[in-house]
C-alpha cells in the first residue's frame, strides 16, 4: 500500500522524527473523523483501536496482570510449553511477520523457540510502540534484524524488500482477532494469506468460549482497571478533540452477547447530559451507551472453520488444561 512507511532500525533521528510526525498527523485526523462519525450514528460506537494512546497502552498492560484477566498469562504459558513443537511444525529459517506489535515478551518467546530467524517484521500503526518493542527485542536477541512497518495490518498489501524470497511465519497474538467481526476476521485472514504467500504458516492466538461467569469479570475487574481503560477514551477525546466529557458522569459496562459469541464493552451515560466535541454538541439520555469494543470468543472448531473460510489449512491447535485460550498453527498451501 502506498501509505505504508517502512522504518529501518537503527536510524538517524531526523528522518524518524519526520515520519513520526506524519504518522501522528494522520492518526489525529483519523481519530477526529471516527469520533464524530461514531457519536453521530445510532447506536453510537467508537472503534477500539483508539484506546491505545500512551495512557491507554499503560492501562492495557495493567489489565494483562489482573487476576481476572486470564488471556495474557495463559497464552504466554502455551508459548512456553509448546514453543519447540510450534517451531518444529513451522519449519526452519522462517522470518516472522507480526500483526500488531503486541506483547514483546510473547514475541521473544517465539523468537527463542524458532532459533535462527532471518528477520522480524512487526506491523503496527503506532510508531512509538513499534519503536519501543523493537528496541527491547533487539536487546534480548542481539543477532536479530528488525524491520518495523508502520501500517494498518488489516489492509497491508506489501512487505519490505528484506522479506523477498524468505519463508514466512505470521504471528497474531493476544486474541486481537477477536476485535474483528466474523466477516472482518475472514477478510483479514484472506489479506494475510495474500501478504504472507504460499507455503507460509500463521500462528494465531484465540480466546475460547467459556461461561459468562468467568468472561464478565475479565472485562469488568474488581479494581476497576478495565473501567479506567475504557473511560480513558473520553479523556483522550477531551484532550485531543476539545471534548467536554465529565468523567464522573460516564460509567463502564461489559456484557456477554451469547448470540454473537462476544463480550461487548460500553461507555454508559449516567445522566441526561450534553457533551461537545470539536464544537459539535451531542445529547445523551440516562443509560445511553457508546459501544467501544467487541471481543469475540471461539471454540477450537469454530476458529478452524473461520481459518478455512479465509483460505488457511489448520495444522494444529494447542489449548491449556482449563480450556481458556488457544494457539492455532495454520498453513497456506
Ligand atoms: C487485546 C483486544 C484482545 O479483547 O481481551 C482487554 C482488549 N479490552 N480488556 C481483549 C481488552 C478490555 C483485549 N484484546
Amino acid at each position: 500500500m502506498e501509505n505504508d512507511i517502512s522504518l529501518d532500525l537503527p536510524s538517524g533521528s531526523a528522518p524518524r522524527a519526520t515520519k513520526a510526525r506524519v504518522d501522528e498527523a494522520r492518526s489525529a485526523g483519523d481519530f477526529a473523523e471516527a469520533v464524530l462519525a461514531g457519536l453521530t450514528r445510532t447506536p453510537r460506537s467508537i472503534p477500539c483501536r483508539f484506546f491505545y494512546d500512551a495512557r491507554g497502552s499503560e492501562l492495557f498492560e495493567e489489565i494483562t496482570k489482573l487476576e481476572e484477566y486470564y488471556p495474557t498469562r495463559t497464552e504466554t504459558a502455551l508459548l512456553e510449553a509448546y514453543g519447540s513443537e510450534i517451531a518444529e511444525l513451522a519449519g526452519p529459517g522462517r522470518m516472522i511477520i507480526e500483526f500488531g506489535s503486541g506483547s514483546s515478551r510473547k514475541t521473544s518467546l517465539l523468537l527463542s523457540a524458532l532459533g535462527e530467524v532471518p528477520a522480524y517484521i512487526p506491523i503496527d500503526i503506532a510508531a512509538e510502540s513499534l519503536k519501543e518493542a523493537a528496541e527491547w527485542l533487539s536487546g534480548q536477541h542481539d543477532w536479530l534484524t528488525i524491520v518495523p512497518l508502520i501500517a494498518d495490518f488489516t489492509t497491508t498489501r506489501a512487505l519490505p524488500q528484506v522479506a523477498r524470497g524468505k519463508r514466512r511465519l505470521g504471528f497474531f497474538s493476544g486474541s486481537t482477532i477477536g476485535n474483528l467481526t466474523h466477516d472482518e476476521a475472514r477478510a483479514f485472514l484472506v489479506n494475510a494469506a495474500r501478504l504472507l504467500g504460499k507455503g507460509s504458516t500463521f500462528l494465531v492466538g484465540v480466546d475460547l468460549k467459556k461461561p459468562a461467569s468467568m468472561l464478565l469479570p475479565a472485562y469488568n475487574d474488581a479494581q476497576g482497571v478495565t473501567a479506567a481503560f475504557n473511560l480513558n477514551l473520553l479523556t483522550r477525546i477531551n484532550r485531543e478533540l476539545e471534548g467536554t466529557f465529565d468523567l464522573t458522569r460516564f460509567g463502564h459496562d461489559a456484557v456477554w452477547n451469547a448470540e454473537a459469541g462476544r463480550i461487548e464493552i460500553y461507555l454508559v451515560s449516567l445522566a441526561r447530559q450534553s457533551v461537545r466535541v470539536l464544537g459539535r454538541a451531542f445529547s445523551f439520555a440516562t443509560g445511553e451507551r457508546i459501544h467501544t469494543e467487541n471481543s469475540h470468543k471461539y471454540t477450537v472448531a469454530e476458529f478452524q472453520d473461520l481459518a478455512r473460510a479465509g483460505g488457511w489449512h489448520p495444522v494444529k491447535a494447542w489449548t491449556d488444561p482449563d480450556n481458556l485460550f488457544s494457539l492455532h498453527l495454520l498453513r497456506l498451501d
